[in-house]
């Protein structure tokens, strides 16, 4: 017999049996779907910290551990042995591809990077220092526009054809945004370059030159996009399964994830991380900073600290962490203050009893900042370069959520906390 949990009122006595549900691995839950309609009681649990949303097969994270799977493999040995678009087919489709597998994944992909001709116009129309996550938004919500003849959800062909859409325009979109604040002219994909190759290309040639990317930062992209593809429940995955729960198309799903990861204390912390270095500027004003961490009336947090699931290293901040050094050492000759006053703030911040206590260790944004800066790619764009990884998890998600059966609209409640029933006071009596 499955276990069950028995939930008492102390004052009445009246007890609540709920079964418990258990994956495949984690911890297990209380099923309280019947909780409102059997008793009229509500769950209350802001920030959904223990509240599994659903059951899913794509990413499995333990965060005490610091563990983190794609379908069941380690995200180390993925990181080690295999590209991008390899883990974008173990996420969409749950299996690692065979050569031939790939070869078509590959196929289709760069068969789909162009965007129609008239929405490269849209990108005249955003002022000129348009933050890019911005213009991300609009663009990528502008798409369901374009492709209508993919947009009925109930039908997986027409499913599939919109995830493989948004996982080969969204580098496009992404670099004709970088154009547009520079004043570039939109660069046309090129299909015989792969994933990684091609983004470079459309982000730094010109029609006047090519662009060259060297091998070490084809590698450090495609290791920052396998480690930023999935994540499972995050607050943008979230945004996109409730957009997607209502029978909204994917393309103004994808709009929603996008404009969550956009907070700095979600996928805004790469470019945080950042502007927080250039601010303390030197080792020497590492303890003000983390005083002012630490300081509970001060606003100010060790951006790329902290993680609401990693409670222990987050394996991600580790993979990266190497890369880092492995991409300052060939690309910059030059001594890199910024990555040596982040790595003497984390050793400093790993040592101070405020962030052992709270297990706050660096995160995937960290370090990841420091990689794009090396690569050439401005701070307002890491965020972008994380939405076009994620994209990958939101449409595996999407695509989960639409032919999981027992979904349905996502639709929390609420404890009310407002005024009690009063009667309208005429304007001028009041
Ligand atoms: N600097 C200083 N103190 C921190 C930090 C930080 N970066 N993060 C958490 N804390 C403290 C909190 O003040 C709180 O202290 P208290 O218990 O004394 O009140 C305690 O640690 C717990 O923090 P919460 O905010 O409750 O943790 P939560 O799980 O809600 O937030 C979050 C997680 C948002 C990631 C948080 O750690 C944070 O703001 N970090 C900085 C932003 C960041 O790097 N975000 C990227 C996350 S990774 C990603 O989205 C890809």
């Amino acid at each position: 017999m499955a276990d069950k949990y028995i939930l008492s009122n102390s004052t009445t006595g009246d007890t609540v049996d709920l079964n418990l549900i258990t994956g495949t691995d984690g911890p297990a839950a209380l099923d309280i779907t019947g909780l409102y309609k059997e008793r009229g009681l509500l769950a209350y649990d802001p920030g959904f910290v223990s509240t599994a949303s659903c059951t899913s097969s794509i990413t499995y994270i333990d965060g005490e551990r610091g563990i983190l799977r794609y379908r069941g493999y380690p995200i180390e040995q993925l990181a080690a042995n295999s590209n991008f678009l390899e883990v974008a087919h173990l996420l969409l489709y749950g299996e690692l591809p065979t050569k031939t597998e790939l070869l078509e994944f590959e196929g289709i992909i760069s068969q789909h990077t162009m965007i129609r001709e008239t929405m490269r116009t849209f990108f005249d129309g955003f002022h000129y220092n348009a933050h890019p996550m911005a213009i991300m938004i609009g663009v990528t919500g502008s798409m369901s526009a374009f492709y209508h003849d993919s947009l009925d959800i109930h039908d997986p062909r027409h499913r599939e054809i919109s995830a493989h859409r948004m996982i080969a325009k969204i580098p496009t979109i992404a670099a004709a945004c970088y154009k547009h604040n520079v004043g570039e002219p939109i660069m046309y994909p090129r299909n015989d370059l792969d994933y990684c190759g091609n983004f470079l290309h459309m982000m730094f040639a010109t029609p006047c030159e090519e662009y060259v990317p060297s091998k070490t930062a084809i590698e450090a992209m495609n290791l920052l996009f396998i480690l930023h593809a999935d994540h499972e429940q995050n607050a943008s995955t979230s945004t996109v399964r409730l957009a997607g729960s209502s029978g909204a198309n994917p393309f103004a799903c994808i709009a929603s994830g996008i404009a969550s990861l956009w907070g700095p204390a979600h996928g805004g912390a790469n470019e945080a991380v950042l502007k927080m270095l250039e601010e303390i500027g030197d080792v020497s004003n590492i303890a003000k900073y983390i005083a002012k961490a630490k300081d509970k009336n001060d606003p100010f947090r060790l951006m790329g600290f902290g993680h609401r699931v990693y409670r222990n290293f987050d394996p991600r901040a580790t993979l990266i962490r190497e890369m880092c050094h492995k991409v300052l050492a060939e690309l910059s000759d030059e001594h890199n203050p910024l990555l040596e006053l982040a790595s003497q703030l984390e050793e400093v911040a790993l040592k101070d009893e405020y962030f052992i206590e709270r297990k706050l260790y660096p995160n995937v944004d960290y370090y990841s900042g420091i990689i794009y800066r090396a690569l050439n790619i401005p701070a307002n764009m890491f965020t972008v370069m994380f939405a076009i990884a994620r994209t990958v998890g939101w449409v595996a998600h999407w695509s989960e959520m639409i032919s999981d059966p027992s979904q349905r609209i996502g639709r929390p409640r609420q404890i009310y906390v407002g005024a009690k029933e009063r009667d309208y006071v005429p304007i001028d009596k009041r």
